[in-house]
């Protein structure tokens, strides 16, 4: 029931703890350790300490410890779902296949370590570069501090820790507050890999105390943080001259251009705009349709989310359960309210119900109600008409976030123009915006980020290049 925190390859207790109750039953999980600032300083210092040891291993001995990490995730992995399912309420069906994403995931990750290569630089191109030969290496950075956030426990933690092996950095993680179960759950995991002692360490607790240590030390070379733009953009500046790696919210939005199949739009619509409670950066929020099937759209989208079912997380017949937070729950609530007196229509749910937030759908949503502008993350989606895809364009660029959107078209110019209009870090042809698979670039521009996820790119952000330069007429 009592966790402790892990640094050094040793599990160690904190000075205080705190509880950690289910979202949806409040039932309590676990005593978590806070852990204080010399326990963050600790951990940093673990990880600092083996950076030499990482950073000598090979590749081949570093995509070792990650497929070692990959099969231990094979044989763990109902337990693994189980407690994403239990701490944050996400449903058994869909923790189930984000473990198999982070399976996925940290395969990647293997492979792209036996990828790390440089280039040759024709350096006598140039007037003075005669007799010489350069050529770049990548090296890794040093210590990578991960915040994580809680919607994806086990991959988006992957999504970090897995390039940050594959680099040769040793790693701080602090998990989301609601989720560090799943976290401490892979330090039990890489326990027993061949990793280095101390290049994984894992610091639960506040994100003040924590996050903040995080941030100002001098000895974390990197940040890579998941979540809000607020938090994102504090942690920027705060960090220094650390590199800062940012994948933050967005609003996402679909176009729906005439011709195409309303029936297999609306399947992918419901699983974009409620699957994990619709808390996912790319959450499908806002759908532009042209206005002449609008009619028929609804009726069959709002079928189609009544059809949902609602309740138990660990119920793997379960469809949507609760979300991160009662508090959450009632901000959804409040800004369906808000929008309803702007002027928007409640077509479903919207509501909380027997302590879960009903997904909701609304129409003629006003540009400036919080459920258009701003990310929502919750549940809830906006259908609005358009006269032409060229309006659908202006209203989904009409916004602070830029991670991706999705268009649905039988037209290929208008499929070719949109992915040229559309001001987003992915554009996702014929389908949602909630499209991911885990070695693509992922990351937005915007309020949405600074930065790529995917491994090969993460890995690259993770590692500094270093030129190389022989003079092979010393003499000269
Ligand atoms: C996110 O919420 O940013 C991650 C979405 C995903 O990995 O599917």
């Amino acid at each position: 029931m009592r966790k402790k925190l892990y640094r050094n390859g040793e599990w160690a207790e904190a000075k205080e703890y705190s509880d950690l109750l289910s979202p949806y039953s409040a039932e309590k999980l676990a005593e978590i350790p806070k852990a204080s600032l010399e326990d963050v300083q600790l951990a940093i210092d673990s990880a600092e300490a083996a950076r030499e040891s990482m950073s000598r291993l090979t590749a081949y001995e570093r995509a070792q410890i990650l497929e070692q990490l990959t099969s231990l995730f094979i044989d763990h992995k109902q337990k693994a779902a189980e407690m994403i399912a239990l701490e944050s309420a996400k449903p058994l069906k869909y923790a189930l296949a984000e473990i198999d994403r982070t399976i996925e995931t940290y395969k990647f990750a293997a492979e792209e370590a036996k990828r790390l290569t440089g280039e040759m630089i024709p350096l006598d191109a140039a007037r003075g570069g005669a007799n010489r030969v350069g050529y770049t290496m990548r090296e890794p950075i040093g210590v990578v501090a991960a915040i994580t956030p809680f919607n994806f426990p086990q991959n988006l933690v992957a999504h970090k820790v897995g390039p940050a092996i594959a680099a040769g950095n040793t790693i701080v993680l602090k998990p989301a507050s609601q989720t560090p179960l799943s976290a401490l759950f892979l330090a039990e995991l890489l326990d027993q890999t061949d990793l280095p002692k101390g290049a994984f360490n894992v610091v639960t607790g506040s994100g003040k105390t924590v996050g903040d240590a995080l941030v100002e030390s001098e000895k974390v070379r990197m940040i890579t943080f998941t979540g809000s733009p607020e938090v994102g953009k504090g942690i920027r500046d705060k960090a220094g001259l650390k590199k800062v790696s940012l994948e933050l919210g967005s609003n996402a939005g679909v176009i729906i251009d005439k011709g195409v199949n309303l029936k297999a739009v609306v399947e992918k619509a419901v699983t974009g705009a409620f699957s994990n409670q619709g808390q996912v950066c790319i959450s499908l929020q806002r759908i532009y349709i042209v206005r002449e099937l609008m009619e028929d759209f609804i009726a069959q989208f709002k079928a189609a989310a009544e059809r949902l079912v609602i309740g138990e997380p660990l119920d793997g017949h379960t469809d949507l359960s609760a979300m991160i937070s009662q508090k959450e729950q009632e901000r959804a609530e409040s800004w369906v309210e808000e929008a309803v007196s702007e002027g928007a229509a409640l077509i479903t749910g919207g509501k909380i119900e027997n302590g879960i937030f009903q997904p909701a759908i609304l129409t003629n949503v006003q540009r400036d109600s919080k459920v258009s502008c701003m990310e929502v993350f919750a549940p809830l989606v906006i259908v609005n008409p358009i006269d032409s895809v060229e309006d659908g364009i202006r209203e989904v660029n009409d916004s602070d976030f830029g991670l991706q959107a999705g268009i649905f078209t039988n037209d290929i110019s208008t499929a070719f123009n949109a992915s040229r209009s559309l001001e987003v870090g992915g554009v996702i042809i014929n389908d949602i915006p909630t499209f991911r698979v885990d070695q693509m670039p992922y990351g937005g521009v915007k309020e949405s980020g600074n930065s790529k996820e995917g491994l090969k790119y993460a890995i690259e952000e993770m590692t500094e290049m270093k030129l190389v330069v022989w003079n092979h007429n010393p003499l000269q």
